[in-house]
C-alpha cells in the first residue's frame, strides 16, 4: 500500500559513520531495533532493543506503566512496588488527607502492607504488545472523500480491530493515529484496579519550591509516592479486595546507588502525552499570538484569587492546593512556551522551511498538483480561526474554568435522559455530591466567578455577549460581585443540602430556572451557534491538512528519521547528563544537593519550610549508603531526554538498564519542545533516586521497602 511504502521512505536512514540522531524524539519500542538502537549503544547504551521491549521475553516495558491517566510510573520490586512522582499520587494522598490525618502535610508511610490504602478509580496499565495496523484502519478510503467521511469509515474500522483484538480476552485496546493520520498503531493493554498507596514524603519535600519553583532548574523537588499493584491469586487484575496480594511483576528495574557523571547516557520510558513537533507557522503564530497570552491573563486572575484564600485558612488550603498546582502548572508552562519560541525565533524559522517546502514542491508538477494548496489553505483557514480561537478561551479558560459553571455543566445530561436512565443518573449524582462540596470553597468560587464574568465582559465583542453579562450590566450596574452573592446563597449548585434535596425531588423545570444552569446553558447555545458550526467544519480541514502536511514533510525529509508526535502511547527518548547556559555567562550544573534545600529552608515561606527532621539528618551528615561519591547527598539532575507532561514518573534509566532517577519536570527555557526542540536549552529534570531511598529509609524509616528492593553499588 501507498502509505507504509512513504512510511518506510521516511524511515530510511542513510548509515553513514558519523551519522547520529539528535537527542530530540520520542521513539516508538518496536522500532528501536530497526532504526534507534546502533545510535543508543554509540551513546552509552550497554543492552538491545529486545532488553526494552519485546514480546518474546521479559523486558523493560513490562515495568513501566501508565499510572492513573496522565503520569507514568515504574515497577522497583517483584512485589509490585510502584514509583511516580509525589505530584501524580497527589489525588489519592489528598483523598486520604483531613484535617486530623494530613498526609498532604505530614507524609504518610504504610507500616505493613495492611496498612496500605486502596485509591478506588486509579489504574495502572500495561503495554502487552503493539502492532502497526496502518493498512488495516486505511483499507478501503477513498482520499477523495470529504474529511468528515472519511473519519467516519476510519473510525469505524478502528472499533472493528480493537474488537477483535480483545475478544475473549481480558485486555483492553487502543488504537491510535500517528504521524497526523499516516500510520496507527494498536496496543493491546493490561489494566490493574487494586492500587494502593504505600508512602509519600511530606509535601513540605515532595511539593519542596512548590509552584514558585515548578518549572524551574535548578530544583530540589523530592517528587516522588509510592504505590502497591495488588491482584488476585492467579496475579491478574482485580478490584480492590483485601484477599487480594501483591503483584508478582515479570521485570521490575534494579536501582544503581553508583551516580552518574556529565555526558552519560540516560534513557527514559513513559507515556508523553501531546507533542505538535509538525505545525505549520500559521498555527504557530495562533499559539503564541491568541491561545497562549489569553490563557495566560485568564488564569493570572484566578490564581491570585485561588492563592489570597489559601492564605487565609488550612481547610482552604487542602481544598485547593491540588485545584490551584493544577491551573499554576499550565500557566507557568505556557509562559515559558512563549519565552522558548520567540527566543528561537520559531515563527521564522517555521516560515524559513515552509519557503524551503514550497520550492521542493513546486520543482515537481505532480507534488504541486498534491501539496501546492497546503500552505495556502493553512493561511486562509487560521485567518478565520483565530477570532474565534479568542472567543472560545474566554468562554472555556474563563466562563467554564468557574467552577460551579462547569460542574453544573454536568447536570446537563439529566435533560437528555428519561425514565429509568435518568433515575440511574441522578442516583449516580448522588454519589459524588459529598466529594464535590469537600473541595468548594463558596467564597472563593464566588470571588472566581465575578472576576471571570467580568474579564469575559470587557473582553468579548457583542455579537459573542452573554445573557448574564448583558443583564448585569443594566439591573446591576456591571457590578458582578453583587450578582454573584445572589445567587450563590440561593442556587442548588452551591450547597450540598440543596443540590440533595434536589435531585431527591428532581424536576427539570427546577434544573432549567437555576441561574447558574441557564447561564451555562446559555454560552453552550452561543458557542454552538456562533463558533461551533464555523470551528467544527475548519477542524476537519485542519485534520485532512495536516495528514498531507505531514506527508509532504516525510516525503521532503526521506532522508531523515522522523518521530511521530506525542499521544500518549509509549515512548523511549534518550540523550545524556548535561548542563546549559540558561543566560550569557551563566552556565547551570547538572544536579543539584541537600545543602541546596537547606540553603533555601524559610519557615516563614510556605514552598521552602524544610521539615525539621531533614534538616537535623543534614546536620549529623546520616546520609547511610545513599551519598554521592562527593559526600552529599544529590537531589535533582537534567539531561537531554525529549519528555512532556505525562512523562512524569517515568523512569530515567542508565546505559545498564537501571534506574537512576524518576523523571518529573521540564526547565522553563525549554517548555516549547512541545512545538520546537532546542537542544541547547530543552532539559529533563528528574529526581535522582538516591535522594528518594535516603528520604524512604533514612527519613521516614519505612526500611521494609527497602529491602524489597534491588540495589546495585
Ligand atoms: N511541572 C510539572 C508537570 O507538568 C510538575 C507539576 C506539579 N507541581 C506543581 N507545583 N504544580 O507536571
Ligand atoms: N511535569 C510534567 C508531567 O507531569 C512533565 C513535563 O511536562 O515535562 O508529566
Amino acid at each position: 500500500m501507498k502509505i507504509s511504502k512513504i512510511l518506510l521512505l521516511a524511515f530510511f536512514i542513510i548509515k553513514l559513520s558519523f551519522f547520529a540522531i539528535a537527542d530530540e524524539g520520542m521513539w516508538i519500542p518496536m522500532l528501536l531495533q530497526k532504526y534507534n538502537i546502533e545510535d543508543m549503544q554509540k551513546k552509552g547504551f550497554k543492552l538491545t532493543a529486545e532488553d526494552i521491549y519485546s514480546i518474546n521475553k521479559a523486558s523493560m516495558k513490562d515495568a513501566v506503566m501508565l499510572f492513573g491517566r496522565g503520569c507514568t510510573g515504574e515497577l522497583i520490586s517483584d512485589k509490585g512496588l510502584v514509583i511516580t512522582n509525589h505530584h501524580c499520587g497527589y489525588g489519592a494522598i489528598q483523598s486520604h488527607s483531613s484535617v486530623e490525618h494530613d498526609y498532604l502535610t505530614n507524609g504518610f508511610w504504610a507500616k505493613t502492607q495492611a496498612d496500605e490504602l486502596d485509591n478506588p478509580g486509579l489504574t495502572v496499565t500495561f503495554l502487552v504488545k503493539m502492532e502497526d495496523v496502518t493498512n488495516d484502519v486505511l483499507e478501503n478510503i477513498n482520499e477523495n472523500l470529504p474529511e468528515q467521511e472519511k473519519q467516519k469509515i476510519i473510525n469505524d474500522n478502528i472499533e472493528k480491530i480493537k474488537a477483535e483484538a480483545i475478544k475473549g480476552t481480558i485486555y483492553e485496546a487502543e488504537l491510535k493515529p500517528f504521524f497526523n493520520g499516516n500510520a496507527y498503531y494498536l496496543f493491546i493493554n493490561k489494566v490493574y484496579t487494586d492500587i494502593r498507596l504505600v508512602g509519600a514524603p511530606p509535601s513540605a519535600i515532595g511539593k519542596f519550591g512548590g509552584d514558585t519553583d515548578n518549572w524551574m532548574w535548578p530544583r530540589h523537588t523530592g517528587d516522588f509516592s509510592l504505590f502497591r499493584i495488588y491482584a488476585n491469586k492467579n496475579n491478574e487484575p482485580a478490584k480492590y479486595n483485601k484477599d487480594n496480594v501483591p503483584f508478582k511483576p515479570k521485570k521490575y528495574f534494579p536501582i544503581s546507588l553508583k551516580g552518574f557523571e556529565k555526558d552519560d547516557f540516560t534513557m527514559v520510558f513513559g507515556y508523553p502525552g501531546r507533542t505538535q513537533e509538525y505545525l505549520s507557522s500559521y498555527a504557530v503564530k495562533n499559539i503564541m499570538d491568541i491561545i497562549n497570552p489569553n490563557r495566560i491573563k485568564i488564569r493570572d486572575t484566578k490564581l491570585s484569587i485561588m492563592k489570597a484564600d489559601m492564605e487565609t485558612s488550612p481547610k482552604i488550603r487542602i481544598q485547593y492546593s491540588a485545584k490551584a498546582a493544577h491551573v499554576a502548572n499550565s500557566w507557568k508552562k505556557w509562559i515559558g512556551q512563549n519565552r522558548g519560541l520567540k527566543r528561537l525565533d520559531a515563527i521564522n524559522k517555521k516560515q524559513e522551511f515552509e519557503k524551503q517546502l514550497t520550492e521542493w514542491i513546486n520543482a515537481d508538477e505532480n507534488r504541486k498538483a498534491k501539496y501546492g494548496n497546503l500552505l495556502p489553505t493553512y493561511k486562509k483557514i487560521y485567518k478565520t480561526l483565530e477570532p474565534l480561537d479568542y472567543v472560545e478561551q474566554y468562554m472555556f479558560e474563563a466562563i467554564f474554568g468557574i467552577e460551579t459553571i462547569n460542574y453544573t455543566w454536568k447536570f446537563n445530561k439529566l435533560e437528555q435522559l428519561e425514565g429509568d436512565k435518568q433515575k440511574e443518573a441522578i442516583e449516580k449524582f448522588k454519589k459524588t455530591i459529598h466529594g464535590h462540596f469537600k473541595n468548594f470553597n463558596l467564597e472563593t468560587d464566588k470571588k472566581i466567578f465575578a472576576a471571570l464574568y467580568k474579564m469575559y465582559a470587557d473582553s468579548v465583542p457583542d455579537e459573542y455577549q452573554l445573557e448574564l453579562v448583558k443583564m448585569v450590566n443594566k439591573k446591576y450596574k456591571g457590578n458582578f460581585n453583587k450578582y454573584a452573592n445572589k445567587i450563590y446563597s440561593k442556587s442548588i449548585f452551591t450547597d450540598e443540602k440543596r443540590l440533595t434535596s434536589f435531585l431527591n425531588n428532581f424536576s427539570l423545570k427546577k434544573l432549567k430556572a437555576d441561574p447558574f444552569y441557564s447561564a451555562t446553558m446559555n454560552l453552550i447555545n452561543i458557542y454552538r451557534q456562533k463558533i461551533a458550526t464555523t470551528t467544527q467544519n475548519i477542524n476537519f480541514q485542519i485534520i485532512d491538512l495536516n495528514k498531507k502536511y505531514m506527508k509532504a514533510i516525510m516525503e521532503y525529509k526521506k532522508e531523515k528519521l522522523l518521530y511521530p508526535d506525542a499521544n500518549l502511547t509509549l515512548r523511549v527518548t534518550y540523550g545524556k547528563i548535561n548542563t546549559y547556559e540558561p543566560r550569557d555567562g551563566v552556565v547551570y550544573k547538572y544536579f543539584t544537593t541537600l545543602d541546596g534545600i537547606i540553603a533555601k529552608d524559610n519557615p516563614e515561606i510556605y514552598d521552602y519550610d524544610v521539615p525539621d527532621k531533614l534538616k537535623e539528618l543534614y546536620k549529623n551528615k546520616d546520609y547511610g549508603q545513599y551519598a554521592d561519591k562527593d559526600g552529599t547527598i544529590h537531589t535533582c539532575f537534567i539531561a537531554t531526554n525529549h519528555t512532556t507532561g505525562g512523562n512524569s514518573g517515568s523512569p530515567v534509566i542508565n546505559g545498564n538498564g537501571e534506574l537512576i532517577g524518576v523523571n518529573f519536570d521540564r526547565n522553563w527555557e525549554g517548555t516549547m519542545s512541545d512545538i520546537m526542540y532546542d537542544p541547547d536549552q530543552c532539559r529533563n529534570i528528574s529526581l535522582d533516586i538516591r535522594y528518594a531511598l535516603f528520604l524512604i529509609d533514612k527519613y521516614a524509616g519505612a526500611t521494609r521497602l527497602i529491602d524489597e528492593m534491588t540495589l546495585v553499588k
